[in-house]
């Protein structure tokens, strides 16, 4: 395999010959600061990833391909690892959702909709005060306490990825910091990845131009990177969750089970893309003695992984109810999937720490 193979980078490849972002030093040096203070603090950290990322078409970039994601599973599940006590490294794309400020979201619940100018006692506007209207009061003063206590114990650090190439950078690197918690850590895989990207090398410096008819690009497979962080980034340590999305349910299980058999880490979430927000399947492996040091499991037979009363694979599904109306932005008062996911993850990890002892 070499790096002018248009489908195949090895992972080592991709990092030999691809750029790190300029500011992944200093990144990465405020992550250390953040895992050292929670290992004094003897608590647990997850690292979420959130959002989708892009592939520049050109160096001076005006044109991207985008993976789709508003970062609402990653905003959403960060809330909850908070509130169960973990430590969370929030890894988002620029501008995606984020944890707390996502109730206020500016497309579907735009903050100055509920802010009211309070007129005087005479009748005037002077001093002009700003008040929450009454029917938004409860709700922001949950969000909001929430927010400040997280921000008092300095429990979430955010930081962001726009390409695919900043995201592969950052994953690798925070998982070499995070893993020096060895078990305690968890990564919870939920950003949307590009699978195909344009190597620097073969980019356009300046902007495509539109003169010559159609276009054509070629572009090579972003290698997938969860064999490495699971076997060497993480040497096994780590709690790793990974998503797969479907737009075809049936794919979800057969899917995911690949996954698992593949990559060997501790769960796929799958979800289908219209009804991930009321129910995702866990795929796990079912509990079998550990295989001795340096041993890898034997790939399984294709028959196992579509096979609906698997020996090797458990599925436990999670469904809340289909809301029938839209939330009332009022009191934003649903329930979400996030919060059962999250329950579900802390009672697994927790397990995992204590057979691990
Ligand atoms: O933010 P929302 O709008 O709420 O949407 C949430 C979501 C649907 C995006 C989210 O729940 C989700 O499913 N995220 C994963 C989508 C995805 O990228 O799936 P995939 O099939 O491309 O990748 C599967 C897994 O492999 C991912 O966990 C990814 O981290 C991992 N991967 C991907 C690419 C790559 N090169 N190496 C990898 O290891």
């Amino acid at each position: 395999m070499t790096t002018s193979d248009p489908t195949s980078f090895s992972a080592e490849e991709y990092f030999a010959t691809q750029p790190p972002p300029p500011t992944l030093e200093h990144d990465i040096s405020g992550v250390r600061d953040f895992v050292a203070r929670q290992a004094k603090e003897g608590r647990k950290v997850v690292l979420v990833t959130s959002g989708g990322t892009t592939v520049p078409l050109e160096l001076n970039v005006v044109r991207f391909l985008d993976n789709f994601s508003a970062g609402t599973r990653g905003a959403t599940s960060a809330e909850y690892f908070l509130k169960a006590g973990y430590a969370v490294i929030f890894m988002h794309r620029q501008f995606s959702l984020q944890p707390y400020s996502r109730h206020y979201s500016h497309s579907t619940n735009p903050f100055l909709d509920f802010l009211e100018i309070e007129p005087s006692a005479d009748g005037t506007i002077s001093p002009p005060a700003i008040c929450v209207t009454r029917n938004m009061r409860q709700d922001l003063l949950e969000v909001l306490t929430a927010y400040k206590s997280v921000h008092a114990a300095e429990t979430l650090h955010t930081m962001t990825f726009v390409t695919v190439n900043d995201y592969l950078w950052l994953l690798r690197a925070v998982t070499q910091e995070l893993c020096v918690l060895g078990k305690k850590s968890m990564y919870y895989l939920a950003a949307a990845v590009s699978d195909f990207f344009l190597p620097r090398q073969k980019m356009s410096e300046h902007k495509i131009q539109s003169g010559k008819g159609s276009l054509h690009i070629e572009m090579d497979q972003v290698p997938k990177i969860l064999k490495p962080m699971v076997v060497e980034w993480t040497k096994g340590e780590g709690f790793i969750v990974s998503f797969k999305l479907e737009t075809d349910g049936q794919l979800l299980v057969p899917k995911a089970r690949a996954a698992l058999d593949r990559y060997g880490h501790q769960v796929v979430i799958g979800n289908d893309l219209h009804r991930r927000k009321f129910e995702v399947v866990f795929v796990s492996r079912k509990s079998l003695p550990p295989l001795p040091p340096g041993v890898e499991p034997e790939p399984l037979p294709e028959q196992e992984l579509e096979d609906p009363i698997s020996t090797t694979f458990v599925e436990t599904w999670i469904r809340i109810p289909v809301p029938t109306s839209s939330p009332n932005p009022a009191t934003n008062q649903v329930k979400e999937i996030e919060e059962d996911i999250v329950a579900e993850l802390v009672r697994r990890h927790e397990r995992w720490v204590e057979e691990a002892r």
